[in-house]
């Protein structure tokens, strides 16, 4: 039910994609069906080229024929379509569940337009639920997350649990494409986003925090059947 939803959301993205465009790829489950659907589009005879917000994305797009780019050749992207942990009425997100939020947001920022695909259960009136992510430096990382609580607290969150993303049997740290880890703020409700964001940057080891702001402008909520599109 969700993943078709998210394939909804993904196919209704297509039609923000014209000839020549510079496509930021997100990452995540829901932008690799747009990547798929991309690359189809691509062997009907489109021309594009992609900018990917992860290595995962960058070797689907490679798998499915997407044509790329480095970021380092353009200067602005077209449009971006990427996928949110939780989307409010204000088109404010939380980001970096696949712990991608730098390139992410790096290729946010500098798109035309900001496309975010989601299904329903992304959709909500308070952010934090979904605990935000932080990408850090290593060095210092414990010190960091206490000036991370420090800020939730400040800023009025509800919670204020700060725990370093951990994988496989052995618990190891989570290292980003940029080589960093990543914290997961347990907010559960986020009452000042803005208030939030400028605490987290104030931090230093703080690299980039999950909160996008002010960059979508279009958002796809993807249904069991067809999909919903708002614009800001
Ligand atoms: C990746 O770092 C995230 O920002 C994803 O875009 C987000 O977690 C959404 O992922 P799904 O599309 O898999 O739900």
């Amino acid at each position: 039910m969700s993943d078709l939803a998210k394939l909804n959301a993904a196919q209704a993205a297509l039609t923000y994609v014209k000839d020549g465009m510079v496509v930021g790829l997100g990452t995540g489950s829901t932008s690799a069906h747009f990547v798929r659907l991309l690359g189809e589009r691509v062997r009907q005879g489109l021309r594009v080229k992609g900018v990917p917000t992860s290595e995962a994305t960058r070797n689907l797009a490679e798998q499915v024929g997407v044509p790329l780019v480095e970021i380092s050749q353009v200067t602005t992207i077209d449009v971006d379509v990427d996928g949110a942990d939780e989307v409010d009425p204000r088109f404010r997100l939380i980001k970096g569940g696949g712990g991608a939020l730098l390139r992410e947001k790096i290729v946010a920022a500098a798109s035309t337009r900001m496309v975010v695909i989601a299904d329903e259960s992304k959709w909500v009136d308070v952010l934090g639920a979904f605990p935000l992510p932080v990408e850090v430096t290593r060095y210092g990382f414990a010190l960091t997350g206490q000036r991370v609580r420090d800020a939730l607290i400040e800023t009025g969150c509800v919670g204020d649990e700060v725990i370093l993303r951990t994988s496989g049997k052995s618990n190891e740290p989570v290292i980003t494409d940029g080589g960093n880890y990543i914290l997961d703020a347990h907010a559960k409700a986020i009452a000042k986003p803005g208030e939030l964001a400028d605490a987290l940057k104030r931090i230093p080891g703080v690299v980039e925090h999950g909160l996008f702001l002010g960059l979508a402008r279009t958002v796809i909520i993807g249904k069991a059947v067809g999909a919903e599109i708002k614009e800001s």
